[in-house]
């Protein structure tokens, strides 16, 4: 297997300035850099069950009204048009998506949509286990769920939750449908936290039909305390991995992807690493993101947002919203700043309201 090399950032010439061209009125949602946009990731609550402190503190968040939040029928509408205009991979998040009412019902109509390939939920488990056939039965077609420890006692005091053999449950409870393929893992990785249980998660990866992914830590925790020291970096977590039991890379096919992907000499097990901090991706990334309020975002660091759903609630045609997105896509951010000291500025939203 070659390696593969990343897209530079100094690849990505911009095709016009936002400005200085017209934002194209038809034809595939593109960006002023080129890119396709063919990723949405719609965050369906901004309410989560547990209180990760990488994330949202323990009071939690303001919560945005319920007047606030997109019903179904805006959400159906708005992910419809997008789909129309090329997006072809959904995934659902939150908050917690779990936690919002209707949830299978959800699954169900937006699977429907014709031209949509895959339909996606990123969850922390907690109610895996009891809603795990519904979710099967709407049509989910693969699933994300976050686990940075194996350790009970850590879990508790990452997510301030006692809820670790529940969720272990909730993924042996999703394994039984196999129409939900894969399953991942995701464990966000921190310095000081991570490292003594690489190999636990390496070996969940060889006993369990997961993919476990580590993610590297990104300066969107609620409470501002990130900082550079506290990002376990992927390629660190690769070469402990490695050293115990090699590994391979395989081409997802995917040049979009978030993760670098691996499986182990012997075919048993898979593992993937989404580095975000310290091997940007954003030269190839067709992501966009619909936050619980309506808002699109065409970065998880995005500093500006369009409200879609104060559109469609004044009345707006889908003529209109489809140029009100296409004009917003087009400015879409070359990448994040993070590395960039100073001039990097966080959003002023944290993970959980953008929906990672
Ligand atoms: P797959 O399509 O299954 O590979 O999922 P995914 O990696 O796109 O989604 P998931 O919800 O599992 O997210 C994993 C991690 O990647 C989370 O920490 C996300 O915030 C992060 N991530 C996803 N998309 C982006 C992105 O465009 N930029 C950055 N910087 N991080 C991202
Ligand atoms: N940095 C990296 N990943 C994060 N996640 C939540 N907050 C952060 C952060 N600050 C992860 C969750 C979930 C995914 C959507 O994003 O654990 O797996
Ligand atoms: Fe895409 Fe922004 Fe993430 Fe970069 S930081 S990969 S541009 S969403």
């Amino acid at each position: 297997m070659t390696a593969m090399q990343p897209i530079s950032i100094m690849d990505l010439p911009r095709i016009a300035e936002p400005g200085q061209r017209p934002t194209p009125t038809s034809g595939p949602l593109i960006d002023s850099f080129g890119r396709r946009l063919e990723d949405l990731r719609v965050s369906i609550t901004d309410r989560c069950n547990f209180r990760c402190l990488y994330c949202m503190p323990e009071e939690g968040l303001p919560w945005i009204p319920n007047s606030g939040v997109m019903s179904t029928d805006e959400i159906v509408r708005v992910v419809g048009l997008l789909v129309k205009l090329g997006i072809k991979e959904v995934r659902l998040t939150g908050g917690e998506p779990t936690l919002r009412p209707g949830l299978p019902a959800l699954i169900e109509t937006l699977g429907a949509l014709p031209g949509l390939e895959s339909l996606s939920l990123t969850t922390n488990g907690f109610l895996l286990k009891q809603m795990a056939g519904d979710l099967a039965a709407a049509g989910l077609t693969r699933i994300n769920v976050s686990l940075d420890t194996l350790v009970t006692e850590k879990f508790e005091r990452i997510t301030r939750r006692d809820a670790l053999a529940r969720v272990l449950e909730g993924l042996e409870e999703i394994e039984k449908y196999p129409a939900v393929h894969p399953i991942k893992v995701n464990a966000v990785a921190m310095r000081d936290f991570t490292e003594e249980e690489i190999i636990s998660f390496a070996e969940l990866a060889r006993r369990k039909p997961y993919a476990v992914r580590f993610i590297e830590f990104m300066p969107l925790d609620a409470e501002g305390n990130w900082t550079n020291e506290q990002v376990l970096t992927g390629e660190e977590i690769r070469q402990v991995v490695h050293a115990w039991k090699p590994l391979v890379r395989i081409d997802n096919g995917d040049p979009s992807s978030t993760s670098r992907d691996y499986m182990f000499e012997d075919g048993i097990g898979q593992m993937g690493f989404i580095n975000p901090v310290s091997e940007p991706f954003c030269s190839t990334c067709n992501r966009i993101r619909l936050t619980a309020d309506g808002q699109l975002r065409t970065c998880l660091f995005s500093l500006e947002e369009t409200s879609l759903l104060s559109s469609v609630r004044a009345g707006i045609s889908d003529a209109d919203l489809e140029q009100v997105i296409r004009g917003s896509v087009w400015r879409k951010e070359l990448k994040h700043h993070i590395n960039e000291g100073a001039y990097f500025v966080r959003p002023n939203r944290s993970m959980s309201q953008i929906g990672g």
